[in-house]
């Protein structure tokens, strides 16, 4: 699984609007597309697209090429939410009903779950405390949905999740070179979560640096990346 943000220079990933659109070039953009055009599935956060409209499918050309590298059209998206507060019609841009999934939790309101089963699969998960347990996630995602390459597109929480489950391969992060300022919760870092727990490494290793128009984008692979002999 990996991992793709965009960050300011003060390593910020929102701006005061609370949304990220405007804080990657076009060529961090394009990037974006071109990694999702190599993963079977995109998986964001719910308060991801709460905060905008997303587009998480690939152009028509992108598509193409998926389709000769023997990948469906389009990557799965992928929607994470114990609440079953989603925006789909609202915020969801793109792929189809078909190419939509929603993890949740058992007990959500059946008024909510009916809305959702509307616009996408839903799939409800156990829960480890109040929320999914994500590596659950990532099984059903193999076994039910062939899902093998997973891309996620944040947010902060969730990403925190992940990389504090050993579920991470890498982390894409584009540096953008920009100021945002802001402080708090409303201005998180690429990771919104606790102090990750001490005697793990949670160290990285680079594995490949480009500049271009002023940004980098920083390819990392993490250490602590946990393998499950049964998956
Ligand atoms: N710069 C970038 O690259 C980038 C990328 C993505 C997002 N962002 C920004 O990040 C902000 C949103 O980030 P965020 O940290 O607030 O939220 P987030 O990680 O996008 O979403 C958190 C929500 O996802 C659901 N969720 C996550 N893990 C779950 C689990 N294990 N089980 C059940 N539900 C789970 C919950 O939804 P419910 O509340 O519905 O239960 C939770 O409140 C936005 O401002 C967005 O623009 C920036």
């Amino acid at each position: 699984m990996v991992i793709n943000m965009v960050s300011s220079l003060d390593g910020k990933v929102t701006t005061n609007s609370g949304k990220a659109g405007s804080i990657g070039s076009p060529v961090d953009r394009l990037i974006m597309r071109s990694l999702r055009s190599r993963v079977d599935a995109v998986m964001i956060g719910a308060s991801t697209l709460r905060a905008e409209k997303l587009n998480l499918s690939v152009p028509e050309d992108l598509s193409r090429t998926r389709v000769s590298q023997g990948r469906e059209p389009q990557p799965l998206a992928v929607l994470v939410s114990a609440s079953g507060d989603l925006p789909l019609k609202e915020n969801l841009l793109g792929p189809s009903p078909k190419d939509r999934l929603v993890f949740t939790v058992p007990g959500i309101p059946g008024e909510c779950l009916a809305t959702l089963s509307q616009l996408a699969l839903v799939e409800t998960l156990p829960v480890e405390g109040d929320s999914i347990d994500l590596r659950i996630a990532l099984h059903v995602l193999k076994a039910r949905h062939g899902v093998t390459v997973l891309l996620v597109e944040g947010g902060p929480s969730l990403n925190y999740s992940l990389v504090r489950g050993g579920l991470v391969d890498e982390i894409f992060l584009t540096l953008a070179p920009k100021l945002t300022g802001g402080q708090g919760p409303s201005s998180p870092g690429i990771l919104h979560g606790p102090a990750l727990p001490p005697g793990t490494d949670f160290s990285a290793d680079l594995l490949s640096i480009h500049a271009a128009h002023g940004e980098l984008f920083l390819r990392y692979h993490l250490k602590n990346l946990k393998t499950d002999p049964n998956s």
